[in-house]
């Protein structure tokens, strides 16, 4: 996989490392799973921020906080702060979170209303919500006439809204589509109907000492559930797992035992999705769980090498607050028994020595993942990467 990515320097460092390492762990079948020169290099993270995220689309939030013109999410894309803003006219419209000025964020809250303009903190650069530059204090003073203010003004990035509901952001305009992005969910996604699922009232933001690659291997890792989830057991029929996976989606079904009935009353899905949920996968970082009454969404940001926050958000239909509180507890130890498993694992990747053995058919999503994180890696960004319109 190393020998992909040639002519980058972070590359030959690693080839090197990789050679000067190599024999004490006798491995005789190569493998696809994440290997420990790849957790904790941090020109290779960076390279992960530009080529992995800059050409993805991201999962940044939902319509709940974008009902009024000037409301706004905020939230990142790798390294790149971004926002997005409902308009006067009602279109959702993406930009970066930084002033044109000096590199300032407008925008400091997670969600909000913003009024019709976003005035910078630090020398009061002020911009309409449609991206325009409107005001320059002392702009006479400051600058000459021909300042080109019309230049000036918010980087516009694409937006999608799914569903009527969940909004994703990308920096690429070479990416295609979102629903091209997720077309092998796309048809299963639409009958689910998100658009009628509303949020649960609280949220799970955790961080953790873990890789991001190593979340996204063990979220496509349908192996090891039946044993580091053991208390869901009897709610599951865990031989019964269906792992799939193509283009930049992964999918494990995972139908519910007789004791655990999924359907919530409803009657308008296929008889797969009324037997139990999936743990799915979007690339480079969501891993939603739809249910028939149900979404969970949990997002895994990368902040440093050995440092990973997870962001999670649960949806549904006419749940109370107290099934509420049931699902979202049910995660966040669900999220702790993987970031716990995972954390484990951090420690002994720190060792260069070691080589992982091969991925077992029930890691298959995950082995698909780290080959696609490798070949984006393995691909610089086109030269006109971020020329075209934002809009489809
Ligand atoms: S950094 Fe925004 S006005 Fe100077
Ligand atoms: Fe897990």
């Amino acid at each position: 996989m190393i020998a992909d990515l040639e002519h980058e320097p972070v590359v030959e460092r690693l080839r090197r490392r990789v050679g000067e390492t190599g024999g004490l762990v006798d491995a005789p079948l190569d493998s696809p799973m994440l290997q420990p020169y790849e957790v904790y290099d941090q020109d290779l993270f960076d390279l992960e921020m530009v080529r992995v995220f800059a050409r993805s689309w991201v999962w940044l939030g939902d319509t709940e906080d974008l009902t009024e013109p000037g409301d706004f999410i905020t939230g990142t894309i790798g390294y790149q702060p971004v926002m997005a803003i409902r308009q006067e006219d009602g279109s959702v419209r993406g930009f970066l979170n930084n002033c044109r000025h000096r590199a300032s964020g407008l925008l400091y809250e997670p969600a909000g209303n913003c009024g019709k303009t976003m005035t910078c903190p630090y020398h009061n650069w002020a911009y309409n919500i449609d991206g325009r530059l409107i005001g320059i204090p002392d702009r006479a003073r400051m600058y000459p006439d021909d300042l080109p203010t019309s230049d000036y003004g918010l980087v516009p990035i694409r937006i999608e809204v799914a569903w009527d509901k969940l909004v994703f952001g990308c920096l690429s305009r070479k990416a295609p589509p979102f629903r091209e992005w997720i077309a092998p969910l796309a048809e299963r996604y639409d009958l689910y109907r998100f658009g009628n699922f509303t949020r649960y009232y609280r949220e799970l933001d955790e961080t953790y000492p873990i890789n991001w690659k190593a979340f996204a291997e063990n979220s496509n890792d349908d192996y090891h559930v039946r044993f580091v989830h053991r208390r869901l057991n009897r709610f599951r029929k865990q031989m019964d797992t269906i792992v799939r996976f193509e283009g930049r989606t992964c999918s494990g079904f995972k139908p519910h035992s007789d004791e655990e009935n999924a359907t919530g009353g409803r009657d308008d899905l296929t008889p797969e999705q009324l037997l139990g949920h999936y743990a799915d996968f979007i690339y480079p970082n969501l891993t939603p769980l739809p249910y028939p009454t149900q979404l969970i969404l949990v997002r895994a940001d990368p902040v440093a090498p050995d440092c990973t926050r997870l962001f999670s958000r649960i949806y549904g239909i006419d749940k109370s607050t107290e099934e509420q509180d049931f699902e979202l507890d049910r995660l966040a130890t669900t999220n702790l028994e993987d970031t716990n498993m995972v954390t484990e694992l951090m420690k002994n990747l720190r060792s260069p020595f070691y080589r992982v053995g091969p991925a077992s058919t029930w890691e298959g999503r995950a082995a698909h993942v780290m080959k696609l994180v490798r070949a984006d890696v393995a691909t610089p960004l086109a030269d006109d990467e971020f020329d075209g319109p934002v809009a489809p």
